[in-house]
């Protein structure tokens, strides 16, 4: 059994690996393996020994196999926009990047369902079905540049989540390369399926740790043919929280639901260099609307609906996006926030979420325990999924407070995720991060059976070692 120690790979290891990919597709050397030590996870590194970039089934299963009988860590890597750290090679060995397995392989228009490689970029594929007439939802605000294995691996969201799911409710079948080499599907490429334990949603989530996914089957659904954006300024944050869950209270789904407070709107309209709209000093908190679907009237209707309840809850003047560069410059905005309050300062993001009617109490908690450990908060996200990202800023506090009165608040603000029915992580993972708070949402019992799952998919514990289990 593996206890987690590795060795460091020799020159033979690194040999047999070249030819089993082609030398071309080995990079050792260290400016090359610092690209690929570090993701979007705050500012951490972990170089590599040796990245491994194959593009065939084939080839992915000669590595595992061969990493495996030589007891070598392996951490896939997509497109390295991860906030979790799961794509960090924290052990060394085989960074397994999967940017060569780039291609739609086929879009099935007559079942609406496509088959393709983990590393396409999301975006890319929501333009390729687009000109079919079809629809994959799940938009993570990175899209344009995340690739879709990543998003499997944390069942990511995104904005359109709160109408239409995450990832996890696209996927059909996934083609996975287990530890031993050894390639099977996970199950059918049917809508239903009752057939035994469901794999394909073990798989999705588990953070390249029980297997490396290497074609994906995606439900499509039609594209929706019209939408309509609206911002909704409050002076009053809790005001802003309390209208979100009274618009699906009054039976209307909007297709984004989105909540910034000021700060985070601000610094995005600074980062990213476009002010389209001023805003208001006595503005508080912002909600980004959507509502979509194929009548117009009919959103008309919602938009005025959802309007009514924005002024009972005391909102300022709304503003419609009247044209597409308006919504896109909105959109822009909304989802340049993260990579804004990474350029402002050093911060830990965390990815809370509870359910939706319960958002004010959570808004409300946060700020509380940052007020009690002496922290700053910028909040924003998918407000009506109850998902709020909770972007702590080191700001002027010391070390000394950073280092060990954060992890305090940290697990306070985690506790009081937990006591509302929520969650420590709703579409970011736990990568490394996260994965010492895992106990706050799971008994000893609960880890162990994790543990179990992961020795039997992964016994000599090579793949993404270190990461989600504490
Ligand atoms: C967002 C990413 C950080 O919603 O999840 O902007
Ligand atoms: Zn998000």
């Amino acid at each position: 059994m593996n206890l987690n120690n590795y060795n460091k790979l020799s020159s033979k290891n690194i040999e047999d690996l070249k030819l089993l990919v082609g030398s071309e597709n080995v990079l050792c050397n260290k400016e090359q393996l610092e690209k690929y030590g570090q993701d979007e996870t705050e500012d951490l590194m972990y170089l590599p020994e040796v990245v491994v970039r194959p593009n065939t089934v084939e080839s992915l299963s000669k590595i595992l196999a061969y990493c495996n009988v030589n007891i070598i860590p392996v951490t896939a890597r997509g497109a390295g926009t991860g906030l979790s750290g799961g794509a960090l090679p924290i052990k060394g060995g085989v960074l397994l990047s999967m940017d060569r397995f780039n291609k739609i392989l086929s879009i099935d228009t007559n079942n609406l369902q496509a088959t393709v490689e983990p590393g396409v970029i999301n975006y890319n594929f929501q333009e390729e079905v687009k000109k079919q007439g079809l629809f994959y939802p799940p938009d993570p605000a990175s899209w344009g540049s995340c690739s879709l294995g990543g998003n499997i691996a944390h069942s990511s969201g995104g904005p359109k989540a709160v109408k239409y799911g995450t990832t996890r409710d696209y996927v059909l079948n996934l083609e996975v390369v287990l530890a031993n080499g050894e390639v099977i599907w996970t199950g059918a490429n049917t809508l239903k399926y009752s057939t035994g334990y469901n794999l394909t949603h073990l798989m999705i989530g588990s953070e390249g740790t029980l297997g490396i996914v290497t074609k994906i089957v995606f439900k499509l659904i039609p594209l929706p043919q019209q939408n309509l954006l609206m911002l909704v300024p409050f002076t009053n944050t809790e005001l802003a929280c309390k209208a979100v869950s009274e618009v699906f209270k009054a039976g209307i789904m909007p297709s984004a639901m989105e909540f910034m407070e000021r700060d985070a709107i601000n610094w995005s309209i600074k980062y990213a260099g476009e002010v389209t709209f001023t805003i208001n000093p006595n503005w508080e908190a912002l909600l980004l609307i959507e509502v979509d679907g194929n009548d117009l009237n009919m959103l008309m209707n919602e938009c005025e609906k959802i309007s009514e309840i924005m002024q009972n809850h005391k909102c300022d003047e709304i503003l419609f996006a009247d044209s597409a560069e308006q919504k896109n410059a909105l959109w822009k905005i909304r989802r340049k926030v993260g990579e804004a309050v990474k350029s402002n300062s050093i911060y830990k993001e965390e990815d809370t979420v509870v359910p939706r009617a319960y958002l004010p109490q959570l808004l409300k908690g946060v700020k509380n325990i940052g007020k009690k450990y002496g922290f700053q908060s910028v909040c924003y996200g998918h407000a009506g999924d109850g998902n709020l990202h909770v972007n702590i800023i080191k700001g002027n506090l010391s070390d000394e407070k950073w280092d060990n009165d954060l992890p305090k608040g940290i697990t306070e603000i985690f506790e009081l995720c937990k006591s509302l029915g929520g969650t420590i992580s709703g579409e970011h993972g736990i990568g490394l991060v996260q994965k010492n708070y895992m106990p706050i949402m799971f008994s000893k019992n609960h880890l162990n059976l994790f543990y179990q799952i992961k020795k039997v998919f992964d016994p000599n514990e090579i793949l993404n070692p270190g990461k989600m289990l504490p």
